[in-house]
C-alpha cells in the first residue's frame, strides 16, 4: 500500500483537513486532483496556523513534494499569494517542493467575473457557488478554449487563445450589462505572473510515474465531497468537477490501479453549504445546537452551514461511488449531550420505501427520510483516543453507522487536535 485517496463522503466540509494533516506527515507526495481555490482549510503546525486554499497540505511540512494535476483550476494570482502568504510563515516553496501541472487550466478575471454575473442573472434560483469562478473555467475547458499553464510559455499563441476565448465572453458579458474584456490586456498581466508561475510548472504524470516507481507514499487530497460531484452530486447544485476518487487518476495522469485506499471522511452528522436539496436538514434548535457546537460556517465564504442528522444511504452511495474501503468519522463529540439522536436509514418516495438517493432534482427534494432513533449520551467524548474511553451509547452509534454504510471505520477524530484521534487501521498499511 503505498497511495491514498481522501474522499469526501457528503457535501464537503467533513473535517478534511485534519485527517490531511495527520496522513500528509505519513506521506512524501501530496497531491491536488480536482476543484481549486473554492476549497479551503485551516493547518495547525507547531503552533503556526495555515490557511490552505489551493495548495496541496504537504507544502507546509519539510521533505514533503506537493503537486497539483491537471484537474486543478488555478487562479494563477490567488495561487501566487497564497505561496507568498505561506512563505511569509517561514514555508519554504520552490520548485523542489513544488509542481503545477502544465496542462492545468487557469481561472482568469472573466470566470469569476462570469461566476457572480450567472449567480444573479439565477435570481431566487441561485447555486450558491463560491464566486471563484470554478464553474466558467471548468466550462471553457470542456468547450476546449481554455487558457493552460503551458500556454503562458507562448505569447502569440496565448493571445489568439484569449481572443478566441473573449469573442465568446465578451457577447454575454454585454447582455449581462458587463465591461467588455480586452484579450491583449489579458495578455499582459498574465505574462506579467507567467515567469514565476511557471517556474513550478510540470509534466505532473510523468513525476507520479517515477516516484511511484520509487515506491514513495502518495496522498492524493480530494476536495469537496461526493454529493457535490458533477455526475453523482444533487446536480444542478453541485460544484463542476468529479469529486469522486476515479478522479484522482483522471486529474494528475496516474492510472487507476496506483490508489491503493480510498478513505472516505466523514461527519458525524450532515452539513451543506449553499443551496440545493438536503433531506435530513434541521432547522430547529437541534439544528441550532449542532451549528453552534459544531462552528459550521464556511471557511472560504464565511457562510453559517445549514445542519442536519447523519444520512446513512447518502454515505453508503458515496462509498459505493468511490469504492471506499474505510471512513474517517469526526466530530463525534459534536453529538455529546443530545438526548437521542437520529439516523436516516431510507427514504419515503410516494409512499415507498427507497434505499438510494434518487437522480431526479424533483425526487431529490421530495424524498422523506425515514429515521431509526438512538440513545444519546450525557459523557463527553471530546479528545478520547481510545475505545475505552468512549460512552457505550457513542460507540454503539458508530457500530451502527458501519453497518448502514457498508464500511469500517477506520480512523475516529474526537477534537481538532491531531492526537485526538482513535486509529483502528493505518491507510497507508491497508
Ligand atoms: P463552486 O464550486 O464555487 O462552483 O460552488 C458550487 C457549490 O459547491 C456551492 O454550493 C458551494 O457552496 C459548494 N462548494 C464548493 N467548494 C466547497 C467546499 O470546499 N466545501 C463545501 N462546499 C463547497
Amino acid at each position: 500500500m503505498s497511495s491514498v485517496a481522501i474522499i469526501g463522503s457528503q457535501w464537503g466540509d467533513e473535517g478534511k483537513g485534519k485527517i490531511v494533516d495527520w496522513l500528509s506527515s505519513r506521506a512524501d507526495v501530496v497531491v491536488r486532483f480536482q476543484g481549486g481555490h473554492n476549497a479551503g482549510h485551516t493547518l495547525v503546525i507547531d503552533g503556526k496556523e495555515y490557511k490552505l486554499n489551493l495548495l496541496p497540505s504537504g507544502i507546509v511540512r519539510k521533505g514533503k513534494l506537493s503537486i497539483i494535476g491537471n484537474g486543478v483550476v488555478i487562479n494563477p494570482t490567488a495561487l501566487l499569494k497564497e505561496i507568498k502568504t505561506v512563505r511569509d510563515k517561514g514555508v519554504e516553496v520552490s520548485p523542489e517542493n513544488l509542481m503545477v501541472a502544465e496542462n492545468a487550466n487557469l481561472i482568469l478575471p472573466v470566470h469569476e467575473a462570469l461566476d457572480e454575473a450567472m449567480e444573479i442573472a439565477r435570481g431566487g434560483k441561485s447555486l450558491g457557488t463560491t464566486k471563484r469562478g470554478i464553474g466558467p473555467c471548468y466550462e471553457d475547458k470542456v468547450a476546449r478554449r481554455g487558457i493552460r499553464v503551458c500556454d503562458l510559455r507562448e505569447p502569440d499563441l496565448l493571445l489568439e487563445k484569449l481572443e478566441a476565448m473573449m469573442r465568446h465572453h465578451n457577447i454575454l458579458l454585454k447582455g449581462l450589462g458587463l465591461e467588455e474584456i480586452d484579450p491583449k490586456e489579458v495578455q499582459s498581466e498574465l505574462l506579467t505572473l507567467a515567469p514565476e508561475l511557471l517556474r513550478y510548472a510540470g509534466i505532473v504524470w510523468r513525476k507520479l510515474d517515477e516516484v511511484k516507481g520509487q515506491g514513495r507514499k502518495i496522498l492524493f487530497e480530494g476536495a469537496q465531497g461526493t454529493m457535490l460531484d458533477i455526475d453523482h452530486g444533487t446536480y444542478p447544485f453541485v460544484t463542476s468537477s468529479n469529486t469522486v476518487a476515479a478522479s484522482a487518476s483522471s486529474g494528475t495522469g496516474i492510472g487507476v490501479n496506483a490508489v491503493h485506499y480510498v478513505l472516505g471522511i466523514t461527519k458525524a452528522y450532515t452539513t451543506r453549504v449553499g443551496t440545493g436539496p438536503f433531506p435530513t436538514e434541521l432547522k430547529d434548535e437541534t439544528g441550532e445546537f449542532l451549528g453552534q457546537k459544531g462552528k459550521e460556517f464556511g471557511t472560504v465564504t464565511g457562510r453559517k452551514r445549514r445542519c442536519g442528522w447523519f444520512d446513512a444511504v447518502l454515505v453508503r452511495q458515496a462509498v459505493k461511488l468511490s469504492g471506499m474501503q474505510g471512513i474517517a468519522l469526526t466530530k463525534l463529540d459534536v453529538l455529546d449531550g443530545l438526548d437521542e439522536i437520529k439516523i436516516c436509514v431510507g427514504y419515503e418516495l410516494d409512499g415507498k420505501k427507497i434505499d438510494y438517493y434518487p437522480a431526479s432534482q424533483t425526487d431529490q427534494a421530495r424524498v422523506k427520510p425515514v429515521y431509526e432513533t438512538m440513545e444519546g449520551w450525557k459523557q463527553s467524548t471530546f479528545g478520547a483516543r481510545s475505545w475505552g474511553a468512549l460512552p457505550a451509547a457513542a460507540v454503539k452509534y458508530v457500530r451502527h453507522i458501519e453497518e448502514l454504510i457498508e464500511a469500517p471505520v477506520s480512523m475516529l477524530s474526537t477534537s481538532p487536535e491531531r492526537d485526538d484521534t482513535i486509529l483502528v487501521r493505518d491507510p497507508f498499511l491497508g
